[in-house]
């Protein structure tokens, strides 16, 4: 089984970035958490951060014949961006969007996701292991 997780933009300031919202741990210790739980069930995950909203269009569409699904923090995008949504939509594998933070207990902005409405699910608030329950809950999806 193959996944794409991909990170949005500012993400990779992790670890220095409003620490009180996004806890301590750099992108690299997320991503190290993120490779441990996909050895364990046994996944091959294809990992990459960007800031630019047409990167992660481009990945998706990428994915088209060669993941099974894919694990997306498409960060401030998620509030705004109606293409990613619609990328989502068109890609034949689930998508699961995260999010480290609870964005339902944050400014008003921020608790509508455009994207989450294409998602297959979203999990939110639960720092990296929003991360790691997406990842399982999409190789239950793939493999019951
Ligand atoms: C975020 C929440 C977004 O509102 C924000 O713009 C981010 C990170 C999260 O993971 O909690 O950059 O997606």
């Amino acid at each position: 089984m193959k996944c794409l997780v991909i990170h949005g933009p500012n993400l990779n300031l992790l670890g220095t970035r409003e620490l009180s919202v996004y806890g301590t741990k750099t992108l690299d210790e997320l991503n190290a958490a993120i490779e441990d739980e996909a050895e364990r069930l046994v996944i091959n995950v294809d990992i990459r951060q960007t800031a630019r909203e047409g990167a992660i269009i481009e990945w998706l569409h990428e994915g088209i014949g060669s993941v099974d699904g894919a694990v997306v923090n498409p960060a401030a995008y998620s509030h705004t961006s109606r293409a990613i949504a619609d990328a989502i939509r068109a890609v034949p594998y689930p998508v699961i969007e995260v999010h480290l933070s609870n964005i339902h207990a944050r400014e008003e902005w921020r608790r509508t996701s455009v994207t989450g409405e294409a998602a297959a699910g979203v999990v939110a608030g639960l720092g990296a292991e929003s991360y790691l329950a997406a990842l399982r809950a999409l190789k239950e999806i793939a493999e019951g």
